[in-house]
């Protein structure tokens, strides 16, 4: 059986369709969407990641309010640059990207933007919200593997899951949102003893651990759902967590590395800042 590849780009491609749509919609009534990107030091990957968020906002008519700051900002300055976005009504929604310089405190700056512009969905209430049911932001790489996921109709109720990887930009978030989809969810990690037993089991794998090719093909279950959120530079090309080729030939379904959850991390950040847009308009 050859297992579908999921094509993240084409996907990403129709969400973001759909998010320019809404966001012109919003135009028509005098409501821009607007994301703030604030970039601390010049980390090349993040520097690329953010040129990739800004290019696409701009292109969904997402009116985009660029803040590169040097590596040697106080966290005073930075505390200040968010206080200031928060009150401004043109902002609907707040990434500041991470990594941050290890001087800076990360998790003081994020739990000062407003959840309501919180479109990272990083911040404790939107946190919180995701694992009691409410309504919040939700991280927009596991949002997006949702999406994913979806377009090959993938069972979720009563599936076996298993999420490698327990960052709370990614394996955590992922957990919750298969745990809310009725999955029955397991989180491995680095120290997880019996890795090639738990996946051998699974109806669905997240890769999300940061190291390549480390979830070998013939651990897979046939007929799986392979999604791999990892990016890892070998040699010049990038590889994912996963075996890709030997999975292929169990797996249903599964994603590329690049060109699956990649493009998906960027339409999803996208569609949360139209969403904060359109919660504007209502309030
Ligand atoms: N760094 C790596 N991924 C992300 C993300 O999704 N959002 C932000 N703000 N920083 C990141």
């Amino acid at each position: 059986m050859a297992a579908r590849i999921i094509d993240g780009r084409q996907i990403a491609h129709e969400v973001r369709g759909e998010v320019a749509v809404r966001a012109g919609a919003l135009v028509q009534v005098g409501v821009t969407p607007g994301l703030a990107v604030v970039l601390v030091g010049d980390d090349p990957a993040s520097a690329v990641y953010v040129r990739s968020k800004t290019q696409a906002a701009r292109e969904a008519a997402v009116a985009v309010f660029d803040h590169r700051l040097p590596a040697t900002t106080s966290q005073r300055d930075l505390e200040a640059l968010v206080d200031r976005l928060n009150q401004d009504p043109a902002v609907d929604g707040i990434l500041v990207q991470l990594p941050l310089p290890p001087v800076l405190d990360s998790r003081a700056i994020l739990e000062r933007i407003r959840p309501e512009k919180d479109v990272d969905g990083f911040h404790p209430v939107n946190v919180g919200k995701l694992w009691s049911g409410g309504r919040g932001f939700v991280p927009c790489t596991p949002l997006g593997v949702m999406r994913l996921m979806a377009s090959v109709d993938t069972p979720l109720s009563g599936a076996d899951a298993v999420v490698v990887g327990r960052s709370n930009i990614v394996g955590k978030p992922m957990a919750a949102l298969l745990m809310a989809a009725d999955a029955t969810v397991t989180v491995c990690h680095s120290r997880t003893r019996d890795l090639a037993e738990r996946i051998a089991r699974a109806d669905i794998v997240v890769a999300a651990i940061g190291r390549a090719a480390m979830i070998r093909g013939d651990w897979i279950k046939t007929g799986a759902t392979v999604i791999d959120v990892g990016m890892n530079r070998v040699d010049g090309r990038w590889m994912g967590d996963v075996e890709f080729a030997a999975a292929a030939e169990r797996a249903r379904a599964l994603t590329p590395v690049p060109g699956g959850v990649g493009p998906m991390t960027i339409a999803m950040l996208l569609s949360n800042t139209v969403d904060s847009a359109e919660n504007r308009r209502v309030e």
